[in-house]
């Protein structure tokens, strides 16, 4: 097939996977006649700064948000966006009217690549799809890949040397994506890792700048354009593969016991009527990829950014390393440690903390957009439906009115009087910590992120001192998620054999 012949498909794959589906919500005509907006800043400067990059979109909301109080709005694109941080107003947006409320614009750009999966799709499909993803979630799942992480995890480390330089965020994201290849499709994806992870990010930033453009065929008129597209084919290629592969274990009898052979298999007989039978392989690869994107990135950017925080904490770090040597020490291996559990969670409140003040300071999933589907009053303020609404995590985990010290890194804020893990001992109040989000869009894999950055931190610190290169520059980067801009090259020290 020519080159150009296969551009044009995958052009209009793309097309048709960034349309929501026929069934998706629409919001309702507003009722309001004419709406005071709430102060906030100038759109076009907003534009102009995101554009000129200038100061990365988190610090520039955040400084929207500290400006202009609890509903800040502004105009961009012809759109009416509605920042909130206030908790009430986020919890009331997010969790009380959800049903009132579909995904925004935010997660247009990655549409081309995650299609109408678990991420963006809406309404009745969305929980049908829910409701069939939901069992790879259980608590006995979750303990079962537990193993599989931990084995992941010192499969990982024992390519690493003392003394070596290695760069963080791939090696963290190399580890994650080989986890949920693993446990959920039971898949080794290891030698997938690097191609994925580069296109990934081409493609995260690339689609980002191009959605701004608006026009399909101009978007593929132009070399960026066509050359995305065509990272976008390298992709379907792995999940395409891991489909087939699937299937062909399932013909032959042999169909292993995992979320992608489930989905295949998926008769969901409240549902079957609506969308028929079974899963396309349109929409298989739509839920494969957004489960691949979704179950990993995150993590990984959660373990890079605690690497970073122990470095520059070295007593921290110590302490994670004795809490987690104190509960693996076994003579019996070879490195006198065995490999963690899901059981040793409970016995390590100090590493546990560690994540959970890490991703305070770090969400990793930084912004959450909703578009409105009917006029709601918000605070002192109408909302017309068709609006946007964003929270964000990054500026509720970080406002002085709700966390003391709020953008110091202290992790025994989230430890009781008697040392044990307790996510209510920082007294913050509901919606002030929303690193997983609301009710029926809230992550499908929370408990599956606690449990693998958990046991990775103290698999990897019990065993390893990683320290930031010297003079290394460390910002944020707050594309889809909220990645270290640099990278975080670190040079790695084998801990004492205990
Ligand atoms: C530290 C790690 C993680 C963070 C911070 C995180 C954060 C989030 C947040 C905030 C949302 C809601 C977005 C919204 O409401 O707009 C979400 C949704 C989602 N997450 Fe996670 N996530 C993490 C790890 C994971 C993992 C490990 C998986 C899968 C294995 C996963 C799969 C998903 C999926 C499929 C959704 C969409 C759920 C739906 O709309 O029904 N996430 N995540």
């Amino acid at each position: 097939m020519s080159d150009r012949r296969r551009t044009r498909e995958a052009a209009a794959r793309a097309a048709a996977r960034r349309r929501p589906r026929e069934d998706a919500p629409t919001p309702a005509e507003s009722r309001l006649d004419k709406v005071e907006r709430p102060d906030g800043p100038w759109g076009a400067g907003v534009v102009l700064t995101l554009l000129s990059r200038r100061e990365p979109p988190n610090r520039l909301f955040e400084t929207i948000a500290r400006g202009h109080g609890p509903v800040a709005h502004y105009k961009m694109a012809g759109e009416h966006v509605y920042l909130l941080s206030d908790p009430d107003l986020i919890i009331e947006v997010f969790l009380t009217r959800a049903r009132e409320v579909m995904k925004g614009r935010g997660l247009q750009a990655a549409r081309p690549l995650l299609g109408n999966g678990l991420l963006t799709s809406e309404g009745e499909f969305h929980l049908r799809q829910r409701r069939l993803a939901q069992p790879a979630f259980h608590k006995q799942r979750i303990a079962a890949y537990a193993d599989d992480m931990v084995r992941e995890a010192l499969r990982h480390q024992a390519s690493w040397r003392d003394g070596a330089q290695v760069e963080m965020v791939d090696e963290m994201t190399s580890l994650t994506f080989a986890i949920v290849g693993r446990t959920l499709f039971g898949t080794d994806l290891t030698g997938d890792a690097q191609a994925f992870g580069d296109t990934l990010e081409e493609l995260m930033s690339g689609f980002g700048q191009l959605t701004a453009i608006g026009n399909e065929r101009l978007v593929r008129a132009l070399p960026k354009g066509r050359h995305l597209l065509s990272r976008v084919e390298d992709l379907d290629a792995v999940v395409q593969r891991i489909i087939d592969e699937h299937r062909a274990k399932i013909d032959a009898g042999e169909a292993g016991d995992d979320l992608l052979t489930w989905m295949i298999q998926a008769r969901d007989a409240e549902g079957a009527d609506r969308f028929g039978e079974s899963m396309t392989d349109d929409q298989l690869r739509d839920e494969v990829m957004t489960m691949v994107l979704a179950g990993h990135e995150t993590t990984a950017m959660a373990l890079s950014w605690a690497w970073w925080l122990l470095s520059a904490h070295p007593t921290v770090a110590g302490r994670v390393a004795a809490e987690a040597t104190a509960v693996l020490r076994d003579p019996s291996y070879d490195d006198g440690l065995r490999p963690a559990t899901i059981g040793d969670i409970a016995a390590l409140p100090f590493t546990h903390a560690v994540v959970a003040e890490t991703i305070r300071l770090y969400p990793p999933a930084w912004i959450m957009g909703r578009r409105t589907l009917t006029d709601m009053r918000l605070g002192d303020w109408d909302v017309p439906s068709g609006s946007i609404v964003l929270g964000s995590p990054w500026i509720m985990h970080r406002d002085p009115d709700l966390w003391p010290r709020a953008t110091s890194f202290n992790p025994d804020r989230w430890l009781d009087a008697a040392g044990a893990y307790d996510e209510s001992a920082p007294g913050q109040r509901r919606g002030a910590y929303i690193p997983f989000g609301f009710g029926n869009r809230r992550c499908i894999g929370e408990q599956f992120a606690w449990t693998e950055a958990i046991l990775l931190l103290a698999t990897l610190a019990a065993r390893w001192e990683a320290r930031l290169v010297p003079g290394s520059p460390v910002d944020t980067q707050a594309a889809v998620t909220l990645r270290p801009m640099h990278g975080l090259p670190m040079t790695l020290h084998r801990r004492p054999t205990p």
